[in-house]
């Protein structure tokens, strides 16, 4: 089988790695990819160009189409690649409105039962600023409807900062929603649904601030680790029973039916689990942990996600223990330099996988392209073993600016870290 993975992060280059290592291709190619593909396979095409893509899967002769990011599906790829005849992973348009707009996820949540946070919607800027002055509780939560590239949601700890957020971010006519705050600790539950069926992954747990202690901005997520021990078996299969499967079911009732990684970013306060978002992909860090110890072939679920026939899969995952640490250019997620060549990506052992993100090739040499730069992994028996791994190897790729959190899985240690 021949695949195209959209996309250009770890996760596009860790869905690529999979999907050789485990035989279920014999070829990937990878729209735009990144550094970490071999140049033949890389294929520079704009993923928001949807005839560029399908002659690209005609010239290579491509099987089947695996989507990494949420953009392309909001904007409709695999209802286009699926009209002409081209077999793609991932929800519809209308069905990836699970993460292209909050208020309907909101509203699927709502009408089919599902725990998520209490929230108000306002339209305009101005109806918003109004609630907020009757608002006495702190922090609450701020949402923008729409994709926002990771900039849509702020947790104003005052008055000040709702303000701030709401005047800089809201759009005049825009839809804004508050949330009621949940203290609490956060996971990552990926299921894959053909529409009907829904297998779950385990859980994973991502690190979004950009520093240790969970300190500093918000980023794209600086590192995971699975499984994520706050979400016992019993808890997973809560997770199933009350989030995944009734939003699948929900979704066919609606005449939307759900192909594809249904992503829940839930909240866990006592024995409470809340959802507090949806994704309609794979995630990123969390797959550069999930694939590592997934025992199926990559190739056999999307397959039978597309085709309908999940039901006669089983998830099953390795029980070991999976981490990623990246390793992000200075200043990320403010402003950064590209261009820098990275070192020591020859003399890494074979117990660590590197998933490449922002890369690129100059004159054969790999160099800096992004914010999120490489993700250094491991899997091994404990989770203790596999962060020793990693953090055991990390500093033998150098580049210049470069920095990681040196306490991914924190939570799960119970322990802090040494430092560098
Ligand atoms: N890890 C966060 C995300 O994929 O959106």
């Amino acid at each position: 089988m021949k695949y195209l993975v959209i996309g250009s992060g770890g996760r596009e280059h860790c869905l690529a790695w999979r999907l050789l290592d485990d035989g279920s291709a014999a070829e990937v190619y990878v729209a735009p990819g990144n550094g970490g593909i071999e140049d033949r396979f890389r294929l520079d095409v704009n993923i928001s160009n949807f005839p560029a893509l399908e002659h690209a899967c005609i010239d290579k002769n491509i099987d089947v189409v695996v989507v990494g990011p949420e953009a392309p599906l909001v904007d409709g790829v695999v209802d286009y690649l699926t009209e002409k005849k081209i077999p793609a992973f991932g929800p519809t348009k209308k069905a990836a409105m699970l993460e292209g707009s909050k208020l309907f996820a909101k509203q699927i949540m709502e009408k089919y039962g599902v725990p998520t946070a209490g929230h108000r919607d306002f339209t305009g800027q101005d109806s918003v600023l109004r609630h907020l002055k009757t608002v006495k509780e702190f922090p609450i939560v701020i949402k923008l409807d729409g994709l926002a590239a990771g900039k849509g949601v702020c947790v104003a700890a005052n008055p000040d900062e709702a303000l701030e957020f709401v005047l800089s971010s809201a759009k005049e006519d825009g839809k804004i929603f508050l949330e009621d705050y949940i203290f609490g600790e956060e996971a990552s539950v990926l299921g894959i649904s053909d529409g009907d069926h829904v297998e779950t992954f385990i859980a994973a747990q991502d690190h979004k601030r950009a520093y240790d202690g969970d300190t500093g901005p918000n980023t794209g997520g600086m590192g995971a680790y699975a499984p994520a021990p706050i979400i016992d078996a019993a808890k997973l299969r809560r997770v199933r029973d009350e989030v995944l499967i009734p939003t699948v079911r929900g979704m066919k009732a609606e005449g939307i039916p759900f192909k594809g990684i249904l992503y829940a970013g839930v909240i866990l306060q006592g024995d409470d689990i809340k959802v507090l978002e949806f994704n309609a992909r794979f995630g990123d860090p969390e797959t550069q942990v999930l694939l590592p110890l997934m025992k199926n072939r990559l190739g056999d679920i999307i397959g039978a996600s597309i085709n309908g026939t999940l039901s006669r899969h089983s998830l099953k995952f390795e029980r070991r223990h999976a981490i990623t640490v990246v390793m992000a250019s200075g200043g990320y997620p403010g402003d950064y330099p590209k261009g820098k060549p990275v070192k020591g990506l020859g003399d890494v052992s074979d117990r660590i996988l590197v998933f490449h993100a922002g890369t690129k090739t100059e004159n054969g040499a790999i160099v800096t392209n992004g914010g999120r730069v490489l993700n250094i992994t491991a899997a091994a028996d404990t989770l203790e073993e596999a962060r020793e791994r990693v953090y055991g190897e990390i500093d033998v790729i150098t580049f210049e600016g470069s920095f990681y959190r040196k306490d991914i899985a924190h939570r799960a240690l119970k322990r802090p870290m040494s430092s560098k």
